[in-house]
């Protein structure tokens, strides 16, 4: 699956942005709050609106403290899947419960350098997870490659049947860095200047969703 973002869309023309990705599996939504990240986006105003104006289902990355107050809402708007981040809560298995309450998929997202031991257990309570592949709060950024080895280590639950979760994988991921994400077993590609930063971002899509099930994945 590919999820463009639209961090790196023209956020006066978000209608006109959102029919540019036609083709698009999700799109994906990142939310900052200027707190749990230096960066301040878009919230419950604009997703509403987006709702309207789309129906690719939205993926709603929230990289805002206190999720279990501010994500549930979201999956109630009708957003598709509410991924937050495992740094920004004590109970992360809680959040993931009042989201599927709320009628959403709930996704657990971790910071490059969180490792991921700790949340294997809970990952039973999540229909998604998103490693991240840059630190959270910018587009545009390198993809930082050592990401994959939590990815991989997921991927191996999942073929093994003790999970049951999308794979996906968010920063600085495009034409020369997808591939070794879906050699990983990431399922869900997220990208957000490497689509919009291109005169024809559907056609983009195209070619990235080709790189990357032209991969054979080893299992
Ligand atoms: C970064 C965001 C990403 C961002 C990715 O904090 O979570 O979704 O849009 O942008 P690129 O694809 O340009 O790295
Ligand atoms: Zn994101």
């Amino acid at each position: 699956m590919i999820a463009p973002s639209i961090l790196s869309a023209d956020f006066a023309n978000l209608a006109a942005e959102v029919r540019a990705i036609e083709g698009a599996d999700w799109v994906h939504v990142d939310v900052m709050d200027n707190h749990f990240v230096p960066n301040l986006t878009l919230g419950m105003p604009v997703v509403e609106s987006l709702l309207k104006a789309t129906d690719i289902p939205l993926d709603c990355h929230l990289m805002i403290t206190d999720p279990g107050r501010w994500a549930p809402p979201y999956a109630e708007a009708g957003a598709y899947n509410v991924t937050f981040h495992a740094e920004a809560t004590d109970d992360p298995v809680a959040v993931a419960r009042d989201i599927r309450a709320a009628g959403g998929r709930a996704g657990l997202a971790i910071k490059p350098n969180t490792p991921i031991e700790p949340y294997l257990q809970m990952l039973a309570h999540f229909d998604t997870l998103l490693v991240m592949s840059v630190e959270p709060g910018f587009g545009g950024q390198s993809f930082i490659a050592h990401v994959l080895e939590k990815a991989r280590a997921v991927r191996r639950l999942v073929d093994a049947g003790e999970l049951n979760l999308v794979v996906e994988i968010d920063g600085g991921i495009n034409m020369d860095t997808i591939e070794q994400a879906a050699e990983a077993g990431v399922d869900c590609f997220v990208a957000g200047s490497a689509v919009y930063g291109t005169a024809d971002p559907a056609a983009t899509i195209e070619i990235l969703r080709k790189r990357a099930s032209s991969v054979v994945v080893p299992r």
